[in-house]
């Protein structure tokens, strides 16, 4: 199996991520690290509990990580995920334990560890612990075999400010370290993840199943959609993580360009960009393979295919 790390900040989209990543033999999920984004660290870290006690699982480690970006306050998103992050369905408090230590650490040190090459890091929040353990330890980078992120936009520019992807934009250092790092990425980012539409029938679907993770993909979705409708009049909640995943398990569901992507870092309206030279025309060398294009009718397929085995 391809052995991965989750860096999250559970939200509604990615707690379908986690599950999806749990219910596939194809995936060894090594541990789960929280960072502060959607909802501040306590928070998050809860919600990973929570998502992973839903999944029945008992033998993934779950550790806090970072509680703020790396030099700006953190923002945060009550008003797309409900004051929980979590908001649709009430899971009571969690009994998954949290297991001590630095989730920064835990990435150095399971980096170390594996055999060079072997681990694939999967960041679905703000890039703040990715970052965080490069710089304590270069000498992870090029061990991590590759990086699957969901973050930043082009032609669909941004959700938070008109150019800015959230991920990206709570931490754009962060971002910044890890798209120089000259690691092989793949970035899931607006342009994929807002045709990642749900739609009612699949909604149904999920509750149909009659399990307790249905019925909690179902209400996450519901709750997560009302936001988008306002703001897009799109119908659906955009299920921007679970690309991620989908990547790993079936990446012929997607199609981008190997692009050179900049952080815009001091720009007066435009913080957080990511600046992506779609049309080569910077001369700056590639650095992401930067995706476009998804066949939405397969990663839905996909999801109910592997949500539906479990509890
Ligand atoms: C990203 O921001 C968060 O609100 C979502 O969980 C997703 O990771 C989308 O911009
Ligand atoms: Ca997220």
């Amino acid at each position: 199996a391809q052995k991965i790390i989750i860096d999250t900040d559970p939200g509604q989209d990615d707690a379908v991520a986690i599950l999806l990543a749990l219910a596939s033999p194809e995936l060894q999920v090594l541990g789960i690290t929280t960072v502060a984004g959607n909802v501040p660290l306590p928070l998050t870290t809860r919600n990973a509990r929570l998502i992973v006690g839903l999944s029945g699982r008992n033998d993934v480690p779950i550790l806090a990580g970072c509680d703020a970006p790396l030099s700006r306050k953190l923002v945060t998103a009550e008003n797309v995920h409900g004051q929980t992050g979590l908001d649709g369905i009430d899971l009571g408090e969690p009994d998954y334990p949290l297991t001590p230590g630095d989730g920064v650490d835990f990435i150095i040190e399971t980096l170390r560890r594996e055999p060079a090459g072997s681990v694939t890091l999967v960041p679905i929040g703000p890039l703040t612990n990715i970052a965080q353990a490069m710089m304590r330890a270069p000498d992870i980078v090029p061990r991590i075999a590759q990086i699957v992120l969901m973050g930043g936009a082009y032609f669909e520019v941004g959700n938070v400010t008109p150019t800015a992807e959230f991920n990206i934009y709570v931490d754009p250092e962060a971002a910044a370290h890890v798209f120089a790092a000259g690691v092989d990425l793949v970035v899931m980012g607006l342009d994929v993840t807002h045709k990642a539409l749900t739609s009612p029938d699949w909604v149904a679907g999920m509750r149909a199943l009659g399990t307790r993770t249905g019925e909690a993909v179902a209400s996450w979705t519901g709750f997560f959609e009302r936001y988008d409708r306002v703001k897009y009049g799109s119908e659906g909640a955009p299920l921007h993580d679970p690309c991620t995943i989908a990547y790993l398990l079936r990446p012929e569901l997607f199609s981008g360009r190997r692009i050179n992507v900049e952080i815009e870092l001091q720009g007066r309206y435009t913080t957080g960009m990511t600046v992506a030279d779609w049309w080569g025309v910077s001369g700056r060398p590639a650095n992401a393979l930067f995706m476009n294009q998804i066949d939405r009718d397969g990663f839905f397929a996909l999801l109910t295919e592997r949500i539906s085995t479990l509890p």
